[in-house]
């Protein structure tokens, strides 16, 4: 059974660890990630991106895959499938196909209109006993071709979102969606610490969590993140691991073309980086 993500990470957070978020893309990705987190005895929440969600067709089969995979699978950790950036219009349609959590990103709006927004949907979420996620300062990332740094939370709006009641919050302290550029200056645990101060038992969480440094994680983590969001990592390995199964020409011997052998090793490469994330963040052995 799917479920909120609220108390995994109040746990998370007095426990001093964080619960990975995986993006999920497609049934393999899905099919890796809860085997890790069954492996690892650790929570896991799995992130669905809107362009995702849409890639599978919709919401509401990704809930129904997720769903069947909990029971089929026999998965006994936590788990909350979570919308990743969702849209104001896009909160409401994962709410109604059944998802357990939701991200609202209203980081672009006004902090009024981020306010007025978010304070409607924690009313929503709490009624139908979701978690929420809301998010201050812009997380940077690619957009063609040009790595924006983002822009770094106001620790007091900050307060201000997390005061409404959300279930944890995402702030902007520097990190990049994506590779991060080699002159990337690092997080700035300066402005964490600040919203940790000011928001007190508040999960926060820590996106862009591609390249990031170990030292880097775990001090983020000792400041109060409670969940850590990759991406792009389990998308590399992938596509190494396949890359690599193409080139040694293993899908031109005998019946190496057949899907379930072809995307194998890149499947068992998701399992992989994911047991050594959830290792890194603490979360082995906290289901
Ligand atoms: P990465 O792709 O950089 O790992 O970021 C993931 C993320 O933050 C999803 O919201």
């Amino acid at each position: 059974m799917l479920v909120s993500a609220k108390e995994m990470l109040e746990k998370a957070k007095e426990g001093q660890y964080a619960v990975g978020q995986f993006n999920i893309n497609n049934l393999e990705w899905t099919k890796a990630v809860l085997k890790a987190a069954q492996e690892c005895n650790s929570p896991v929440i799995l992130g669905v991106s809107e362009g995702a969600g849409k890639y599978m067709t919709g919401f509401k089969t990704v809930a129904a895959m997720v769903k069947a995979m909990l029971e089929e699978m026999k998965i006994t950790v936590p788990v909350a499938l979570h919308l990743d950036h969702g849209t104001y219009e896009g909160c409401y349609k994962c709410i109604e196909a059944g998802f357990s959590s939701i991200m609202f990103d209203g980081s672009h709006y006004s902090i009024e209109e981020n306010v007025e927004k978010t304070r409607e949907l924690v009313k929503i979420c709490n009624e139908k006993g979701l978690s929420l996620e809301a998010e201050v300062g812009s997380i940077g990332g690619e957009e063609d071709g040009v790595v924006g740094m983002g822009e770094c939370a106001d620790p007091n709006e900050c307060k201000a979102i997390a005061d409404l009641g959300v279930s944890m919050l995402a702030a902007g302290i520097g990190n990049i969606h994506g590779k991060y550029p080699a002159n990337w200056p690092g997080l700035r645990f300066d402005v964490l610490d600040a919203i940790q101060q000011k928001t007190g038992k508040m999960p926060l969480v820590l996106h862009g969590g591609t390249g990031i440094p170990a030292d880097m994680i775990k001090k983020a983590i000792s400041l109060g993140v409670a969940k850590i969001n990759v991406n792009t990592e389990c998308q590399l390995v992938f596509a190494e691991a396949t890359r690599k199964y193409i080139e040694a020409g293993k899908d031109l011997e005998g019946k190496g073309f057949d899907p379930r052998k072809l995307l194998a090793p890149g499947t068992d490469a998701i399992v992989e980086i994911v047991k050594e994330k959830m290792e890194l963040f603490g979360s082995v052995g906290k289901a």
